[in-house]
This record gives structure tokens, sequence and C-alpha cells, in this order.
């Protein structure tokens, strides 16, 4: 089994929002999911009972994860991959950094999202740099862009973004459909399946699905020296 894990220390840029509709992505494409809520704000939790009541076509299994099992994830996951589940997903409380360091170290795949401004640039710096030192494949995503793709906002935090690590493909789009599909259970994919919504998180699993494809070890996020030392 793999995994990916949202983390970054800052809330609101978009962790819970990315976890449910890239769960409900990979597991259109054929993927057994199951998506593991460690925010004790439970809104992952509440997604997924949402999403069992709305009887969707494509299975994610939604658990909270709570903090005393952390030390117990790697049988955990075991576990999860014996009854035949292929993915799993990690939502975690950016602030939790025992939790953090727990989950990085089982993840395959660190995607780290932020916001198109500064503030969010500078937080998700320090989540990285945590990811970093663990030596996880980490990349960031910049999540809540103005919808017009040549915005100067988006493309100067891409461009810091960048300057710190691996930006995973696309820039995802400030969208209502993102925050009408977690209101009913659904990924976007399920929302509006045309919707450019949709699109952005077809890419972004295809991005995903080939950096987990590429193994552990290779392609471990970048990091200037001046940052790893910091
Ligand atoms: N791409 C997006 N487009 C529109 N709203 C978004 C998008 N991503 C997140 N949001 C909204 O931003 C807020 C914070 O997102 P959330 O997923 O709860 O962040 P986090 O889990 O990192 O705290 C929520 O109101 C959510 O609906
Ligand atoms: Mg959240």
């Amino acid at each position: 089994m793999r995994s990916i894990a949202f983390l970054t220390q800052k809330g609101g840029t978009g962790k819970t929002t990315l976890a449910a509709s890239l769960a409900v992505a990979a597991a259109v494409s054929g993927e057994k999911v199951v998506a593991l809520d460690l925010d004790p704000q439970g809104s992952l939790a509440r997604w997924g009972e949402r999403r069992a009541a709305a009887k969707c076509k494509h299975r994610v299994v939604v658990e909270p994860l709570e903090r005393e099992r952390l030390p117990r994830l790697a049988a955990i996951l075991d576990g999860l991959a014996g009854v035949g589940f292929t993915l799993a997903i990690f939502d975690i409380a950016g602030a939790d950094n025992a939790a953090v360091r727990l989950v990085t170290d089982a993840a395959d795949l660190c995607l780290l999202p932020a916001r198109p401004s500064r503030l969010d640039v500078e937080a998700t710096a320090a989540t990285f740099r945590a990811v970093f030192l663990a030596k996880r494949k980490a990349a960031f995503v910049l999540n809540q862009c103005p919808p017009n793709y040549r915005s100067h906002r988006a493309s100067e935090a891409a461009k810091g973004l960048t300057g710190l690590g691996v930006l995973a493909e696309p820039l995802l789009s400030a969208r209502m459909d993102y925050q009408d599909a977690i209101a009913a259970g659904l990924g976007v994919s399920e929302f509006s399946g045309d919707g450019r919504a949709a699109r952005e998180i077809a890419i972004l699993w295809q991005w995903a699905r080939a950096q987990l494809a590429d193994g552990k070890a290779a392609g471990v996020a970048t990091m200037p020296a001046r940052q790893a030392a910091a």
C-alpha cells in the first residue's frame, strides 16, 4: 500500500479539502482508498459520514485516527493493506508536531498545500524543512489561486515555492466546487465531473501517482543548503 499525507502547520490551506477530493479521484481510477483523519477537528471524518449517507458509487473508507494510535501506525497500515487497501491518505493537523513526525516517517509522498500569499509560503517552508529532514518525497501544492492562471499573485507564489522545493502540478484555483463537494460528502470529480475543479484534481492525482510510482527513495525533495541548515 502507498500513502499520501497532507500537512502544513498553517490552517486553512486546503489539507482537508484536497485530501477528500484526491481520495475520490484515486478511487475513481481504481484505487482502494482509506482516508485517515488525524485532526481532532474531525472535518474529514464528518465528510466521510456525509459521504456514507450519500451512498456514492466510488468507495472511500474514512476513519478518524486518534493520536494514541499513532505509535502503532506501521502495524495499522499493514493491517489495512492486508484487507485490500492500496492507498492511504492522511489529513493531519499541522500544529501537531509529534503526529507530523510519525506520519511523515510512514508516508510515501507528503503534499503541502499553500495559498498564494507571502504568509502561507513562509509558513509552509517550516513544514517542508521537517519533511525534508525526514528524507521523504514532498511537494508543495499551490491551492486557492485566483482562477486566472496568469495571476501575478499565483506566479509569484509558485516562484517562491519552486525556490524551496518541488511544486506539484497543476496550480489549483479557488472554486466553489471544492466547497460544495465537501458539503455534499463528495469529491469534486463526483460533484461536477466535467468541471474545472474536477479536471485540476484529476491532473493532481496523475501527478501524485507518477511520484508514487517513482519509488520511495528517488526524487527526494530538494532544499537549498541554506534552508536545510537554518
Ligand atoms: N481550491 C479551493 N477553492 C475554494 N475553497 C477552498 C479551496 N481549498 C480550500 N477551500 C476552502 O478553504 C477553507 C480551508 O480549507 P480546509 O480544507 O479546511 O483547510 P485545512 O484543512 O488546511 O485547514 C475551507 O473553507 C475550504 O472550503
Ligand atoms: Mg483540515
